[in-house]
């Protein structure tokens, strides 16, 4: 089958899969295995990516995507040069859970208890570790061991002492630091040296978190994984600079028009700058523009262009390419070689699975995820009318808006330089549109995962990979294009 022929000008709403012999026992998304590739080296236990726009993602959302076995990215909606809000997100996810804490907060056995004090309050944290001159341990300070304890006095005197304390000797697995710690009912368990120098600390509350999210994305430390938008041109260096310093475990460079020169000088300036840097690139939905990502060395690729659901591209430019079309596109010119986003119009959970066998490896969601308590901005309530009780009630909305809506361009940029006129000379290509609040992201999260893995179930496989291999083994075997009449019966209601 010629199906890039065959889904020509098509997208999700004109296709229904064929059910297949069941063969899974459960659908339950702890036993099938979905996991999935965001970028070459980062590997996913879910293939949900939370978008990098301004409504959407920031610290609360993309350590819940984490969590869960996906990854957010964190949005470069920030004024131009502002970066300390973008970096200060990043440290705030990075910072949810550890491993092992390889710099753990410390002080000094001599310092007083008023600076043992102030660093707790400056750290957040309620243990240091007590680190002589040479850099080895010397005890662990908690908050109880100062509290009512005069300023002047000095931590040795309080401390407890390394010769009182569970300490383990060179690395650790969390399974054996698990039973170390169960065995002496200890909360804290100091990594050391043969010498006595300090390695680093784990913590009973970072152990319960990894039993607790088992799918978690996390890097080589057991840290959250996050990854951080930054643009093509202004202060995208600089910008990349921090995030990555902050712990941003990949770039995502984002443009509208990402198969363009800009897009191409900006990664050669940052694949030159951070040589390893794991580099995602969009948005594209052609076959040259994917290949032109490809050919300049990028990690993954951003696919889309337009079936966003705040997105006003095609209305006002009459650009775009139908996202299953893109997705065909795209995935036949990389081949494999590179991971695929596939990057908007995910308005109904069907859609994911579609989007996921046509091509894309992740798909990446804006709108599906809007109103929901981890998404930034207050909460606005709204007169609305009850049309069956014809009563007027008050509801909580929250507001989401393309990136390219003028709100947001406003708000990116620096007020006291731009006049109204030069903002709206920049032609808005996004809808700013006020959405009902509602609950946690978790469970819209784990109502999609439980479709999916129903929609594994109906094509007769047992995993995800195995889903997108039967399928473009014979896609044939599955495809159904709907007349008009089809697809009403199929999704309106
Ligand atoms: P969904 O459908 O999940 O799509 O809301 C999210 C994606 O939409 C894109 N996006 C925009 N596209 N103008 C556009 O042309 C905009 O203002 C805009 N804002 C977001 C973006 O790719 C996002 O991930």
């Amino acid at each position: 089958m010629d199906l890039l022929a065959f889904v020509r000008g098509c997208t999700f709403d004109d296709f229904l899969l064929t059910p297949q012999c069941g063969v899974v026992p459960s659908r339950n998304p702890d036993l099938i295995n979905l996991s999935a590739a965001f970028s070459e080296h980062i590997t996913l236990k879910r293939p949900l990516v939370s978008a990098n726009m301004d409504t959407v993602t920031r610290a609360a959302m993309a350590r819940v995507l984490a969590e869960e076995g996906g990854i957010g990215v964190v949005d470069r909606g920030f004024r131009a040069g502002d970066i300390a809000p973008q970096v200060a997100e990043i440290t705030a996810v990075k910072r949810t859970h550890h491993g092992v804490i390889s710099d753990p907060h410390s002080i000094g056995p001599h310092s007083t208890v008023g600076e043992a004090v102030r660093r707790m309050k400056d750290t957040g944290v309620g243990t240091l570790v007590v680190v002589d001159a040479r850099g080895h341990l010397a005890g662990l300070l908690t908050e109880r061991d100062i509290r009512f304890v005069s300023p002047t006095g000095r931590v040795n005197d309080r401390m407890t002492p390394r010769e009182r304390l569970i300490v383990h000797v060179g690395s650790i697995s969390f399974v054996e630091a698990e039973r170390v710690m169960t065995e002496h009912k200890v909360k804290k368990l100091p990594l050391v040296n043969e010498d006595g120098t300090v390695l680093g600390l784990i913590t009973a509350r970072d152990l319960l978190h990894h039993r607790t999210h088992p799918f978690a994305t996390r890097d080589a430390q057991g840290r959250l994984r996050v990854a951080a938008a930054v643009g093509a041109t202004g202060d995208y260096v600089e910008r990349a600079a921090e995030v990555l310093r902050a712990g941003a475990d990949a770039l995502v460079i984002d443009i509208a028009h990402g198969h363009s020169k800009v897009m191409a000088r900006a990664i050669d300036e940052l694949r030159a700058k951070y040589d390893g840097v794991e580099l995602v690139a969009g948005n594209v939905a052609t076959s040259e523009g994917a290949r032109f990502l490809l050919d300049r060395g990028v990690n993954g690729i951003k696919v889309g262009i337009g079936p966003g659901g705040g997105c006003t591209t095609r209305l006002t430019t009459n650009f775009g390419v139908p996202q299953v079309e893109a997705l065909v596109q795209c995935r036949t010119a990389v081949d494999g070689r590179v991971p695929l986003i596939a990057d908007g119009g995910i308005k109904r959970d069907g859609a994911l699975a579609l989007a996921l066998l046509f091509g894309g490896d992740t798909v990446m969601l804006g709108s599906a995820l809007a109103g929901t308590e981890e998404t930034p901005g207050d909460i606005v309530l709204k007169p609305v009318l009850m049309t069956e009780s014809q009563k007027i009630v008050q509801v909580p909305f929250k507001v989401f808006r393309g990136m390219a809506s003028l709100g947001a361009v406003r708000d990116r940029l620096d007020l006291e330089e731009a006049n109204t006129q030069q903002v709206e000379a920049l032609g808005a290509e996004g809808l700013e549109v006020s959405v009902p609040a509602r609950g946690s992201v978790r469970s819209v999260l784990h109502d999609m995962l439980k479709h999916l893995c129903s929609s594994i179930s109906y094509a007769g496989a047992e995993s995800l990979d195995g889903f997108k291999d039967a399928f473009r083994k014979e896609p044939e075997r599955f495809l159904i294009k709907l007349s008009a009449s089809s697809r009403t019966e199929s999704f309106q209601r």
